[in-house]
């Protein structure tokens, strides 16, 4: 990761070589919000002769998820961040999940998907996951002025467009809560700069000097605001950041049903708190 909260795909080119198996990424991090660009990623990985796998759980609920733009081998997914229950799901190229060895009992074939989803599944949780795709189909179908339940049939393009006009409305979103953290005077870890927008999610990190980022996640549930402290799970940018992992950052992690009033809030519990602080 470079002083910009991004990792740059100049700094893998020299990490890989005809030994490189597997480059595994993710595609935005749950810290800082930034995108990774997988696809050149994945290109590096590819003229070394290595596969790419992907996490894109945080971007899951940011962007459309489109293996074919990415050219990635594998990607996994975690749909309690669309909106689902928590359910995992992974996509891979058929070949390669073909080859790849998996442990199962002998009376499973050994073909995908089945050898990677061997046993009964959690029926609630598919019918969560379904539900939430056609909610995003639904939020597709009524932003292009279409009427009517979701159609199966129009699923993918229902869902491309709700992902698409979500990335705009987050954009949004992400210079408002930017210009609001730059007003309390707030540190934040990650792209600031208002040209690189598309660049990140609305997934802010920050501190605001002098106050335990406890108090600040305090402060906001006594306004209704839920937002979270600690080290997100990722301990080793906290020290990267020279935060103690004990207490780490502010996070506030905005989607599309947000809104800016909510933001406007959130920078009223942070300029109280630092008036006070
Ligand atoms: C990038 C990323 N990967 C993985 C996870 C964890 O997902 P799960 O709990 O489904 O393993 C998260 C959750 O915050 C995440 O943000």
């Amino acid at each position: 990761m470079r002083p910009d909260g991004c990792l740059h795909t100049e700094d893998l080119a020299p990490l890989l070589s005809s030994r490189t198996r597997l480059v595994a990424c993710t595609l935005t991090s749950n810290a800082l919000g930034s995108i990774v660009d997988v696809r050149a990623a994945a290109d590096l990985a590819h003229a070394a002769g290595a596969e790419i796998f992907l996490d894109s759980v945080h971007f899951g609920p940011h962007g459309p998820i489109d293996v074919q733009a990415f050219d990635c081998d594998y990607l996994v997914c975690s749909g309690y961040k669309i909106f689902a229950p928590h359910m995992g799901f992974m996509w891979g190229r058929y070949d390669l999940l073909k080859q790849l060895p998996t442990f199962r009992e002998d009376f499973i074939p050994d073909e995908p998907p089945g050898k990677i989803e061997a046993g009964t599944f959690i029926y609630e949780n598919v019918a969560g996951m379904d539900a939430a795709v056609n909610y995003l189909a639904q939020v597709g179908r009524s932003l292009a002025g279409m009427s009517g339940t979701p159609d199966p049939k129009s699923l993918r393009e229902d869902t491309r467009y709700a992902m698409n006009a979500i990335q705009v409305y987050e954009q949004k979103l992400s210079l408002e809560l930017a210009r609001v953290l730059r007003d309390c005077g707030a540190q934040v870890y990650g792209i600031m700069d208002d040209a690189r927008v598309a660049e990140r999610v609305p997934t802010f990190c920050f501190n605001l000097p002098g106050i335990q980022p406890q108090a600040v996640t305090e402060a906001a549930a006594r306004a209704d605001v839920g937002i979270r402290d600690g080290h997100m799970y990722a301990p080793r940018l906290m020290k990267r950041l020279n935060l103690p992992v004990e207490t780490g950052a502010v996070r506030v992690s905005l989607v599309h049903y947000n809104t800016m009033a909510e933001i406007h809030r959130l920078g009223d519990v942070l300029g109280a708190l630092r008036k006070r602080g």
